[in-house]
């Protein structure tokens, strides 16, 4: 039985790659090489420690205004991080699962990403959700948008949240951001209606399984009250 208030839901914003490397005057792609590698120990650990799901930040609608050159080196990574880690996820009971308009991803990373679904959408064990293409506003438009084409006239939380990528998710419990920025940058805007807040100063590359379980442990420590004076 999982220990009592363990976060079933973690998202994390993995924000530091680019300086990361511009401290070791390396190139910011070499930043995020280092920010997947982080990523997949956090993917394993999370598995181990029995997470139910876990949602990285991993490409925001934003991102598109990065040089060509950086954005097509994100790409290039994922479809690495597929080609090689897809067997391990599976081996791990990892279902992948992608928030975002991910069909509008070059060819062979919208590829990489359906095999990854595909191989992956009977496993039970950890939800690992990537945010790919993914922005909160784009993201509520478009749940707007299907509920105002099937002409409703009252929509409810459930019947809006159902619309959402999310969709049968449990809201995070946890939303953790590195590299000492402090915003939410259109991430999960609905989802991260009572979630609670971390902020470290360690860059994206160098967090470890270890600081994720520190973080985690204070979680546990923190009163929820949902707006309300009790827990629920
Ligand atoms: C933010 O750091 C990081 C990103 C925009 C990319 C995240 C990508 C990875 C962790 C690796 C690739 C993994 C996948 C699944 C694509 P930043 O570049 O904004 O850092 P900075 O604020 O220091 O410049």
């Amino acid at each position: 039985m999982r220990e009592k208030d363990f976060p079933r839901h973690i998202a994390l914003i993995m924000d530091g790659n680019g300086r990361w490397a511009e401290k070791r005057s390396l190139p910011r792609l070499s930043g995020h090489n280092a920010g997947m590698k982080a990523m997949k120990e956090i993917v394993k650990h999370s598995s181990e420690i029995g997470l139910e799901y876990l949602t990285v930040y991993a490409f925001s609608t934003e991102n598109w205004k990065r040089s060509k050159e950086e954005v097509g080196g994100i790409f290039r990574l994922l479809c690495y991080y597929v080609e090689n880690e897809l067997k391990e996820l599976c081996d791990n009971n990892v279902r992948v699962r992608i928030l975002g308009a991910y069909e509008e991803l070059p060819k062979d990373a919208y590829e990489a990403v359906c095999r990854a679904i595909k191989e992956t959408k009977d496993n039970t064990g950890l939800q690992f959700c990537i945010a790919l293409n993914y922005g909160g506003r784009a993201e509520i438009l478009r749940a707007v948008n299907s509920l105002v084409c099937e002409k409703h006239d009252i929509v409810d939380e459930e019947l809006f949240s159902s619309r959402l990528y999310t969709s049968g998710m449990p809201d995070p419990d946890l939303l953790i951001r590195t590299s000492g920025e402090e915003r939410i940058s259109n991430f999960l805007l609905w989802q991260l209606a009572y979630s609670e807040m971390a902020f470290t100063e360690t860059l994206w590359p160098d967090f470890t399984p270890d600081e994720l379980d520190r973080l985690i442990e204070e979680y546990r420590t923190r009163e929820r009250r949902y707006g309300g004076r009790l827990k629920p």
